[in-house]
């Protein structure tokens, strides 16, 4: 499946006025739905809230740029590798992703736009992961 780009920005755009309902909304229904990630987490996570959906906010701004947004994956991917994020983690990210922008995407949710979210996620998923893999495990902080 290929990535409408007018499909992802225009559901995101609907989803963004909601502020950090949306964001609240994702932790609370992947702690609720893959409580395994939970202890990666921070125990407060306002900052992180804003952080992680200023990161989606970029990757749809560049969705198609590709250097760019392979740029900014591969940073983020070796980030997450000192976070103790590992691939078989991404499918719970993502499902909880894609059933937060179904809530707040109103009528600009549609089969399509959901299949274009997926794929999307497939490239953030697989860029990042090989980006983790080279940065190695997270170092031991004494
Ligand atoms: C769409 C994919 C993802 C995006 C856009 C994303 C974005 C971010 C951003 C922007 C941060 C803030 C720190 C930084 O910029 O490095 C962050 C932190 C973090 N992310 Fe992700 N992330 C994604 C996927 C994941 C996955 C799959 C996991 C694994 C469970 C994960 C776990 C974490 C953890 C544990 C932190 C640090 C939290 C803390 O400080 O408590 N992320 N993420």
């Amino acid at each position: 499946m290929s990535i409408d780009p007018v499909l992802v920005k225009r559901s995101f755009a609907a989803v963004e006025p909601h502020g950090s309902e949306v964001t609240a909304y994702f932790y609370r229904h992947l702690f609720d739905h893959h409580p395994g990630v939970r202890g990666l987490f921070a125990e407060h996570l306002d900052d992180q809230q804003d952080r992680l959906w200023a990161a989606l906010g970029a990757l749809v701004a560049n969705l198609e740029s590709t250097d760019t947004l392979v740029g900014i994956l591969r940073d983020l991917g070796s980030r997450h590798a000192g976070y103790g994020a590992l691939p078989e983690h991404f499918p719970a990210v993502g499902d909880s992703l894609i059933a937060t922008l179904r809530h707040y995407a109103g009528d600009t949710w549609t089969p399509e736009a959901e299949a274009s979210w997926a794929a999307v996620y497939g490239v953030v998923a697989d860029t990042m992961g090989s980006a983790m893999a080279a940065a190695g495990p997270a170092p031991s902080s004494g």
